[in-house]
């Protein structure tokens, strides 16, 4: 595959973790809140809940028992853990920002729903433990194919069910315009979006003994992603 020659696993971790406890913890905060947004953040914020509300269907219609254990692999602020918790799944949030970990358990709490849910500040490459299934959203759309399949493997090995998650297809012209400095206005422009190759996805499929069942693409204003449902085999 085109792998990363330059890619440094512990400093990209180091990057991200720094910019979402700080600069990244209160821009994604305000996304994910209430706070009054800018018309470009705005559209984030729809296209995100439309994605979750799709993400949410696809893990209900996999009729898991209630009560089984769902991982929330750099769940942010835990809107999607909190989801999970209220209608009856056990979910292990975990994050790489201890601000975000913290930000989860208060909302977890002031929803009442603390309780189901156990915290954790690790990473999607790190995490363990086994799950009846994985999500793990606008998370891998930060790693470039390298570290991209190195964490997928990861998640992968945690569970014997689906893992629903989000990443940025490659596109020539999105490509071109972040050459040219990144296709959000200057003011918006949050950390790189790392484009996914369908050769680099298939190799994080093999390498991972899984298979693409599910994908839809959500676009609303800013928001771009592919939701894709990947199983065992
Ligand atoms: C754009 S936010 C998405 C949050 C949440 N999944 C959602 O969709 O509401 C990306 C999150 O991934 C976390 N993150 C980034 N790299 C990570 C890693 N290697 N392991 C765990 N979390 C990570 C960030 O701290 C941040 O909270």
């Amino acid at each position: 595959m085109s792998s990363t020659p330059s890619f440094n696993a512990e400093e990209h971790q180091k990057m991200l973790r720094s910019y979402f406890n700080g600069n990244g913890f209160s821009r994604w905060a305000s996304i994910y809140g209430n706070d009054k947004l800018s018309t470009v953040r705005s559209t984030v914020r729809q296209g995100h809940a439309v994605m979750m509300d799709q993400a949410f269907a696809w893990l209900e219609s996999l009729n898991l028992p209630k009560g089984a254990t769902i991982l929330d692999a750099g769940c942010g602020t835990g809107l999607f853990s909190i989801r999970l918790a209220k209608n009856g799944y056990r979910v292990k949030s975990v994050d790489i920002a201890s601000q975000m970990v913290e930000k989860s358990r208060q909302e977890a709490e002031k929803n009442g729903v603390a309780h189901m849910i156990d915290f954790e500040v690790n990473t999607i490459e790190e995490v363990q433990g086994h799950y009846d299934a994985v999500v793990c959203f606008d998370v891998l759309i930060h790693y470039p194919a390298e570290g991209f399949v190195h964490a997928f493997e990861n998640l992968a090995s945690l569970t014997k069910s689906p893992i629903i998650f989000t990443y940025a297809p490659y596109n020539r012209i999105l490509a071109f315009q972040h050459w040219l400095g990144g296709y959000f206005p200057k003011k918006e422009r949050r950390t790189t979006i790392q484009m996914i190759r369908d050769n680099q996805m298939d190799e994080a499929m093999h390498k991972s003994g899984m298979s693409i069942k599910k994908r839809q693409k959500i676009s609303f204003g800013f928001y771009h992603t592919m939701l894709m449902q990947a199983e065992r085999g």
